[in-house]
């Protein structure tokens, strides 16, 4: 087990902007793709794969929210592309690939970084997955795997109606299967907990056709490049972990 999850200023606020915990090399810094649908668990799962792999949680879904909450509370404004983007996610739309690879090439000083990354959210069509591909490859780097997390539909709908988030520190909850210690209360940082506008039904129905539309060609693309990890993500979090960890040692099993 390795420490936890940095900062990740440079992630959430992009351009120039370092992280201010510099993160510690490692010597084997994984880089990983988390998929599935919403509510599959990638933020729940990400948060705990980050701390056991040390790797740093670069989620595309908490990005857009932290840059949309800072701009209702007056501090920044959002740029053109920050503005579309939050509308199309409020919408349970995909953001457009242009847009989507625009804000992660803002954030390009994360793809190199020396601590490793789980993205969470991106890439979500093959359009990004050939640009994110094409990016590494021109820094000398390559993706370990893309691990996808595999659920029925029907469990979806009630994780997602059930999910609880902390605005501050983003760990996600779930009323009854994921419960925090105290009930509407963040076990890391004591916030008041809250439901996210896209999880409203209408929403849920939008996003889980988007995703049907594009999960295909994406998961045969890392299939195909020898890239795909399938996990079962029907279980407790704990169970659903030691599942992705145990494929990811099988993959490399010095370094887990
Ligand atoms: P994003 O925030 O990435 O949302 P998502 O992919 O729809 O996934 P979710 O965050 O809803 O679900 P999750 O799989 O993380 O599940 P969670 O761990 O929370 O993106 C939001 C939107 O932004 C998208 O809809 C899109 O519009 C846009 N967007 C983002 N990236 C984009 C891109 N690259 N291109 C285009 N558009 C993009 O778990 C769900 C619930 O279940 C929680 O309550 C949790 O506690 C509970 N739970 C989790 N695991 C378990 C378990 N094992 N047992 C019981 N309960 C569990």
């Amino acid at each position: 087990m390795t420490s936890s999850n940095p900062g990740r200023e440079a992630w959430f606020e992009g351009g120039d902007a370092h992280c201010e915990n510099p993160p510690r090399a490692l010597e084997h810094p994984w880089r990983l793709v988390l998929l599935g649908p919403p509510g599959a668990g990638k933020g729940t799962q990400a948060e705990r794969i980050s701390k056991k792999l040390g790797a740093c949680h670069l989620s595309t879904g908490d990005l857009m929210r932290a840059c949309a909450a800072k701009s209702k509370d007056g501090c920044v404004p959002l740029s053109g592309a920050m503005q579309e983007a939050v509308a199309a996610m409020r919408r349970g739309e995909l953001v457009s690939d242009e847009t989507m690879c625009r804000l992660v090439a803002e954030r390009s000083r994360c793809l190199a970084c020396s601590r490793g990354y789980l993205f969470d959210g991106f890439p979500r069509t093959y359009a990004q997955a050939l640009i994110l591909d094409e990016w590494l490859t021109r820094m000398g780097l390559q993706l370990d795997a893309a691990v996808n997390l595999e659920i029925d539909q029907r469990l979806l709908i009630d994780r997602l109606g059930g999910r609880r988030v902390c605005p501050k520190c983003k760990a996600t909850y779930h009323v009854t299967g994921n419960p925090p210690k105290v009930e509407g209360i963040c076990d890391h940082d004591g916030e008041a907990l809250i439901q996210r506008p896209d999880d409203r039904p209408e929403a849920v129905k939008t996003r889980l056709e988007e995703y049907d539309r594009s999960c295909e060609p994406l998961l045969r693309h890392y299939e195909e490049t020898g890239r795909l990890l399938r996990v079962d993500a029907d279980g407790t979090p704990e169970e659903v972990l030691l599942r992705v960890v145990d494929a990811l040692q099988q993959r490399a099993p010095q370094v887990v």
